[in-house]
């Protein structure tokens, strides 16, 4: 039973109970309107109660109903809002905890709402490129007043009922329990009242047949579409929540309703709308591994050592302080320590600056940090991140030394970006507690954590890592061991597109432009500036080395070759100005890009922004494929969590593989072998994985 029928004296009590958020799925909503259909042929009932049982009132639709047919199944939930409506007998909505969606739409078919402290109260539709589509947008203006109602709507954000109980005028809540605790009598005692109060056969109020103004009228809704549109930028939902709330001003209750549910359905049908649905359930199955179930143990992780206090070690301490887990720093020098320190310091300090962070929370997390020159100091850390140098040589003296001074039991993780987590940790006699942590810089900002599983990898200290992982609030994705896990390996093939496409006639700019207009946050070459052009020529050095045979366009050496690393030299494949982080194309490497192509023999053509962008993502998705199927991600949403998260993908767009999915898994194979007839391009490079052919062929998507 998702929905419990029980009978208090004179009052029937309904309650919503499908664990965790007792979400509004069919068989809950048949629960309701079997409890109302009870509750009006009992003569000895006067009153009915809906309230929820455990964590929360409601939280709306049932996510694992998305997008089915289930959805929509008689009773729909407006029909049980109608049902709701249509009691002969006064039904009381008692909320408390999270009354969220359709709960809260629930909560505002009733004739009157009790709720208790603490109970956080939204619309949050806009955030899966949804408007609320049973009532809400037509109802919650009529109780909070146009304004207040249409910034739930817009935002999608929670609000505390205690203060929407406090706005004058508002008809939200009858009443205001005093606690948790004491809403089921209170909400009892409200529905006896209200039983003797309409005994005489007066009218039951109804939401609907309230008035609903603004007083500047079209003025107000002009200032808030040209509001919404500076915020929406990608997505359709925003502004159509404020057609909403307008046409609740201006139609009668019911066609408003109509045009709640047109709007609704045509959102349902776009790509952003299918895009934030996939972000959502994909977050979540993120952090589900096949082969480890749920209730594996966890080992308690109360202190942190983190190797070395540079770039990533700062970051990655910080993630831990803010969280209120303790850290010790080692380095080799007391001035590496110092430094780190003090850029950890300052990162807290402008957090103050700029009001994100109060004086005394700063305090409390530097409180918590402490440092060290000594291994010994370490061991009883319950989990060690090392993040050193990239070179195996002083990964494997750390490991060696963590493994002589750790306690057992302690997780050693490794933050390395390329290297092999097998051989490290084949450096310890305990290649079970081993595992990679790879953090994104900036550590404390980015919210990709891949987590690396070895294959001697203990499935505890995995889930263990995982829920640390969500404790310091990162998406953690799980990785098999590869070179550059999975969105680094992924990016070399766009960033050896990029390449080719400089080859073959594009500027710098053109390319990010290209790019960014399709959403990316950054185009390839201004990424590469802000990262260090350095790093990848480094690797290039390395990996040309271990595969001699995989073709590169030149030009990201011979720039490396004239010392333009990107902003930290002043210089890269923009100009920079002192001080400034504007990128402004320079003439010397346009220059440079024409004389190579003219070593090469290319003639240059003129490259769409069309097959720009194709090329680079495509080159993504291939990879992807491949990764997908050696078993390197388990599933395909995972790589879109990681290139949402980690790589500045276009949210928009739901990620690589639901791009694919979405432009045609058939269309994708197409496009690939008409660029692998391009002459100056890596012939092999469009050769489709195995599995993209697969899927393409049946008629398949990766999600
Ligand atoms: P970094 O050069 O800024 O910092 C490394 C620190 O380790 C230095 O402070 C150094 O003094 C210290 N160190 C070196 N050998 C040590 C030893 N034996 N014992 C104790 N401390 C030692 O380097 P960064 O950028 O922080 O990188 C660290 C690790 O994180 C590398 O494995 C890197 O591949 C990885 N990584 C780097 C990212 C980045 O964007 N910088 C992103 C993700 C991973």
């Amino acid at each position: 039973m998702t929905a419990a029928y029980q009978v208090h004296g004179d009052v029937a009590v309904i309650t919503l109970n499908n664990p965790p958020v007792n979400g509004l799925g069919h068989a809950t909503r048949l629960g309701i309107t079997d409890g109302l259909n009870r509750a009006n042929a009992d003569p000895a009932v006067r009153a009915i109660v809906i309230t929820g049982a455990g964590k929360a009132f409601s939280g709306g639709a049932d996510i694992k109903e998305f997008g089915t047919p289930k959805a929509l199944q008689e009773p729909n939930l407006l029909s049980v809002i109608l049902a709701v409506e249509n009691s002969a007998k006064p039904v009381i909505a008692a909320v408390h905890s999270v009354a969220m969606g359709g709960g809260l739409e629930l909560a505002l078919g009733c004739h009157y709402r009790i709720a208790a402290p603490g109970c956080n109260v939204a619309l949050p539709e806009v955030k899966i490129g949804l408007i609320p589509g049973a009532g809400g947008t037509q109802r919650l203006p009529r109780v909070l007043g146009v304004e207040t109602a249409l910034n739930m709507i817009v935002s999608g954000e929670a609000v505390k009922s205690e203060l929407l109980a406090s706005l004058p005028g508002q008809k939200l809540f009858d009443k205001m329990a005093a606690s948790v605790e004491s809403l089921p009598a209170e909400a009892l005692a409200l529905a006896k009242a209200m039983a003797d109060k309409h005994q005489d056969g007066s009218a039951l109020p109804l939401v609907r047949n309230l008035p609903c103004k603004h007083p500047l009228g079209d003025a107000y809704f002009q200032f808030a579409r040209n509001m919404v549109k500076g915020m929406a930028k990608n997505f359709p939902a925003p502004p159509k929540c404020v057609d909403a709330v307008e046409a609740a001003t201006k139609k009668k209750f019911d066609e408003g309703m109509l045009y709640e549910r047109e709007l609704f359905i045509n959102l349902m049908m776009t790509p952003e709308c299918r895009a934030l649905r996939h972000i959502f359930t994909a977050e979540r199955a993120a952090s589900k591994i096949p082969d480890v179930p749920e209730g594996t143990p966890q080992r308690p992780i109360q202190s942190v050592a983190v190797i070395g206090a540079g770039t990533m070690g700062g970051g990655i301490a910080m993630n831990f302080l803010n969280a209120g887990i303790p850290v010790k720093m080692l380095e080799m020098k007391q001035e590496a320590l110092d430094r780190g320190l003090a850029t950890i310091r300052k990162n807290y300090e402008s957090q103050v600056k700029r009001g994100k962070l109060k004086a005394d929370k700063y305090e409390q997390r530097m409180g918590l940090l402490s440092t060290t020159l000594d291994y010994s100091d370490l061991k009883d850390a319950d989990l060690v991140i090392e993040a050193v140098f990239e070179e195996m040589g002083v990964k494997e003296a750390v490991f060696k030394k963590l493994d002589e001074v750790m306690k057992p039991g302690a997780i050693l993780a490794s933050n390395t970006s390329t290297l092999d987590v097998n051989q490290i940790a084949a450096f310890t006699k305990r290649p079970q507690d081993v595992i990679g942590t790879h953090f994104f810089s900036p550590a404390n900002v980015m919210k990709l954590l891949e987590v690396v599983r070895g294959e001697k990898t203990a499935k505890d200290v995995l889930a263990t890592v995982m829920a640390v992982g969500k404790k310091i609030r990162k998406t953690a994705v799980v990785s098999g061991v590869c070179d550059g896990f999975i969105g680094n390996r992924m990016i070399e093939q766009y960033s050896r597109q990029a390449g080719f496409l400089l080859d073959e006639g594009c500027t710098p700019a053109q390319v990010d432009k290209a790019v960014e207009k399709f959403g990316f946050a950054m185009g390839p070459f201004r990424m590469g500036d802000l990262a260090g052009n350095d790093i990848g020529w480094a690797i290039r050095k390395r990996r040309a080395q271990e595969r001699p045979n995989m073709l590169y366009s030149r030009t990201a050496d011979k720039l490396c070759e004239l010392g333009r690393f990107g902003q930290k030299t002043g210089a890269g494949w923009y100009d920079y100005q002192a001080g400034k982080r504007d990128a402004i194309p320079s003439a010397l490497v346009v220059g440079m890009i024409e004389k190579h192509r003219a070593e090469l023999g290319i003639q240059p053509r003129k490259i769409s922004d069309d097959e720009i962008v194709k090329r680079l993502v495509y080159a993504l998705v291939n990879e992807a494929a491949h990764i997908l199927e050696e078993g390197i991600a388990s599933r395909a949403s995972d790589i879109d969590m990681v290139y949402l998260t980690g790589y500045g993908f276009p949210v928009h767009r739901g990620g690589p593989m639901l791009y694919a999915d979405q432009v045609g898994l058939f269309n994708v194979v197409q496009s690939m072998q008409q660029f692998a007839k391009n002459p100056h391009d890596d012939a092999t490079f469009w050769q489709p994985a195995p599995l993209l052919a697969r899927l393409a062929a049946e008629g398949k998507t990766f999600n």
